[in-house]
């Protein structure tokens, strides 16, 4: 069988045989198999976050935007007011989430590549007192920056007001230890640093905040405290979920398990991204972020500014040799993203480095090295 095509990419990524086989079997939604399957994914996550006895896992069948949307939905109150921190797509799209819930927001943009800094954030919820939640996002995988969660968490804590992280492409890879990140919502979604295969998103909400977030939200199929009742109630999802899903979900969080959780996972995925940004400045490829801030879950490349090098080309031949990389979502400058996150191991990223170089040469074009930043 021809191999399906890596995928170096923010998600779907690529997935293990053992996942993918989870999916060969057909589940009852009602049954008490399939809701022993539930129970083991939402603890599994809870406990991989140290917030068994702090939170709860609500799972809502989607893709991760649904549930960003639920959780800001159910979280934050009709007359709440909530910071956006915004450095690209997704904090963006948090703020037209807001506006269709209606939510009161202000943000803190900083543009395509620049972090929002705990000072930044701190002034502002000084100077704004009615502000009761502060959004961020955890790794802004449009260009690939790591937003610095703990120091803002700090600053949000200390002023007194709810956090809500937006972890999507981060939890799983990035550890998180919710007794020293103080968060009352983290939302994350099944096909990112976790292996597994689109379909559903899930929050990890503060017990308390839960408790009391009956009514909050608009939409009774984005409503988390109304999946979370009736989970615990009857141990089934509110409507039909995505069997096939969840049983591979729970093969890929054994398989992370096997690989020493979040810090081994880490570990791989530093070692990809190492090989990739070093590859890459080694054949003349920038990186859009200071080395600081890049993250090891994708980057963002800029374009050559090189007559003949075109975007669509490169990925078509990219393509043709079984690597699908990931066109750029900057507003700024032009770029393409190539990601480190899924069952990829150092082979497959020497394999892609040695596919670009054909490339390059088919498209006839030499570049010259970048030399390694500290
Ligand atoms: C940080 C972040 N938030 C939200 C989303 C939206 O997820 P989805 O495309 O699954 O709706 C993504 C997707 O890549 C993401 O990376």
């Amino acid at each position: 069988m021809k191999r399906d095509p890596y995928l170096l990419t923010p998600g779907p990524i690529t997935t293990s045989m053992e996942t993918k086989q989870a999916m060969l079997h057909d589940w009852g939604s009602w049954d008490s198999d399939f809701n022993a399957i539930t129970t083991e994914v939402r603890q599994r996550l809870l406990a991989e976050a140290n917030a068994t006895s702090s939170h709860e896992c609500v799972p809502i069948q989607g893709s991760g935007t649904f549930a960003v949307e639920a959780t800001l939905a159910t979280v934050i109150p009709a007359d709440g007011k909530v910071l956006i921190l915004m450095n690209g797509a997704y904090g963006q799209r948090m703020g037209k989430i807001c506006d269709y819930l209606g939510r009161n927001y202000v943000t803190l943009d900083k543009g395509d590549y620049l972090p929002p800094l705990p000072h930044e954030v701190k002034s502002f919820l000084q100077d704004d007192p009615d502000i009761t939640h502060v959004a961020v996002v955890h790794c802004e995988t449009s260009s690939g920056i790591l937003n610095p969660v703990e120091d803002i968490a700090r600053v949000v804590d200390q002023a007194g007001r709810s956090l809500i992280i937006d972890s999507m492409s981060a939890f799983g890879a990035l550890p998180i230890d919710a007794q020293k990140l103080k968060f009352d919502a983290l939302v994350s979604s099944a096909n990112k640093c976790f292996e597994g295969v689109p379909g559903f998103g899930y929050a990890l909400i503060r017990q308390e905040v839960l408790a009391q977030a009956g009514g909050n939200a608009h939409s009774l199929s984005m409503d988390l405290y109304d999946q979370w009742q009736y989970m615990e109630r009857t141990g089934q999802w509110r409507y039909t979920p995505p069997t096939h899903i969840v049983a591979a979900f729970l093969a890929a969080l054994h398989e992370h398990e096997a690989e020493g959780g979040s810090r081994g996972r880490l570990a791989r995925y530093s070692s990809n991204c190492n090989r990739l940004v070093s590859g890459m400045r080694a054949r003349g490829f920038q990186t859009l972020l200071e080395e600081r801030w890049l993250s090891p879950i994708i980057v963002t490349f800029l374009s050559p500014d090189h007559p003949r090098f075109e975007f669509k080309r490169f990925y078509n031949l990219l393509k043709e040799r079984g690597f699908i990389i990931y066109p750029g979502k900057l507003t700024e400058a032009d770029s393409f993203r190539i990601g480190c996150i899924g069952r990829l191991f150092g082979t497959q990223i020497d394999e892609l480095l040695d596919v670009i170089d054909e490339v390059l040469e088919l498209m006839n074009i030499q570049l010259e090295a970048q030399a390694l930043l500290t």
